[in-house]
């Protein structure tokens, strides 16, 4: 296989799935069914449960996995004193990625993983909780409940966060927004989820291994980028001229192109649009998104908007920090995540690739005092 045919493995097709379709002329598909459905009528808690099981529930079953995430929400003693341990300057990405881990050791998977559906879900229910117990220690000495009336994520998220009970607009739009990033086939941290997967290490190890692929801003970390260079223009003009600027550089503008979706572009990024529009369309900050993808559209047709170019503002009108963008993503991918680490076990077999050798010929050895 040569490496400049497959720089980055692109076009390489690395196994078999029967969770999700990218691309391919029919858009972006959970288990066949397509995200502009799924965005528009379900609610997060439905499409984990689709990708965690094979199937939509039905309303006992979506009741009964609705009371376990709620119940996984709860943080044992010596994870809530590890989170007050971690520095209140710390990445939120390594917060999670080391919370993850710490939990691994408190409550650890069966060996013959048998009990991996209690620990998904835990995980699921258990990053807000984490995330947002470190922060309101750190940021405002307070100890944070993890009570509270707020049934799904979305919700839960949102009230922890803001201090409020969201509206039902916010809520409905931060549901939309975990759906989107939810799942996405073989991308970086899938593909390193299941390469754990497959030496028959723990799920957890394997969602550790996911935070800490997502946290690039080639790949999750984007959606924070990108609000770093809406925000670095403060008026339409400067923002044309900084997009101009940046191109004629060669610098790349986050929230652009994907390794996958061609011309047609990213499905997910008029949904996000969308609730950024209606969430701040009367905004500078909304003009200033629209006037870097009008411009982008215009010198880089090929580059159109990711899923993680809209999100970004959308996030921001809902009052979230930036740095709580990419968290935010990994509560919603672990259910993809986790969809691809039962498929991997299911019908194991060792990833392990090989490489094409560019190194030195074979040559003798030469002693220490001889170099
Ligand atoms: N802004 C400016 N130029 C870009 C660009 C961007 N966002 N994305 C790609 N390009 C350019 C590359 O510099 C390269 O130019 P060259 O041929 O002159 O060297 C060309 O387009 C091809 O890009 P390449 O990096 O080979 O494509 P890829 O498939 O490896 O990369 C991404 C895919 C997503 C990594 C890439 O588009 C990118 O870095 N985007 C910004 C980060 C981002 O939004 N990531 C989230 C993805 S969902």
């Amino acid at each position: 296989m040569s490496t400049k045919k497959t720089g980055g493995l692109a076009g390489v097709n690395a196994g078999e799935s029967a969770i999700c379709t990218v691309g391919q002329g029919a858009g972006l598909n959970y288990r066949g069914y397509s995200i502009e459905d799924l965005a528009a009528h379900a609610s997060f808690e439905e499409v984990a449960y689709l990708l965690q099981f094979g199937e939509l529930p039905d309303r006992d079953q979506l009741a009964a996995y609705q009371r376990e995430l709620v119940a996984a929400r709860h943080l044992p003693e010596p994870l809530r004193a590890m989170l007050q341990e971690i520095p209140g300057d710390a990445q939120p990405m390594d917060v999670l990625r080391t919370g993850c881990s710490a939990l691994g050791t408190m409550e650890p998977e069966n060996r013959d993983h048998s009990d991996q559906d209690r620990v998904i879900t835990r995980l699921l229910g258990v990053f807000p909780s984490m995330l947002l117990y470190w922060y309101h220690h750190h940021q405002h000495g307070a100890v944070m409940s993890t009570d509270s009336g707020e049934t799904t994520i979305a919700g839960y998220f949102l009230e922890k966060l803001l201090g409020r009970p969201p509206s039902d607009e916010e809520t409905a739009c931060m549901q939309a927004s975990l759906i989107l990033y939810a799942e996405h086939e073989f991308n970086a941290s899938t593909f390193a989820c299941r390469i754990c997967a497959s030496t028959l290490s723990d799920t957890y190890s394997a969602i550790t291994t996911g935070i800490g692929v997502l946290r690039g801003p080639l790949h999750g970390g984007a959606n924070e980028e990108a609000m770093h260079l809406i925000e670095s223009f403060s008026s339409t003009e400067e923002a044309t001229r900084g997009v101009y600027e940046r191109l004629e550089k060669k610098q790349l503008l986050m929230g652009f192109g994907h390794r996958v979706y061609g011309l047609d572009g990213d499905p997910r990024s008029p949904i996000i649009k969308e609730w950024s529009r209606r969430l701040g369309g009367e905004t500078m900050t909304y003009a200033i998104s629209e006037t870097i993808e009008n411009v982008m559209k215009q010198e880089k047709p090929q580059l159109p908007t990711n899923a993680d170019f809209y999100s970004a503002s959308a996030y921001h009108f809902l009052g979230i920090p930036t740095d709580f963008f990419t968290p935010i993503f990994v509560m919603s991918r672990t259910s993809g995540w986790a969809a691809h680490i039962k498929e991997q076990r299911a019908n194991n077999k060792l990833i392990r690739p090989s490489s094409e050798y560019t190194g030195p010929e074979k040559r003798p050895f030469v002693p220490l005092d001889e170099r």
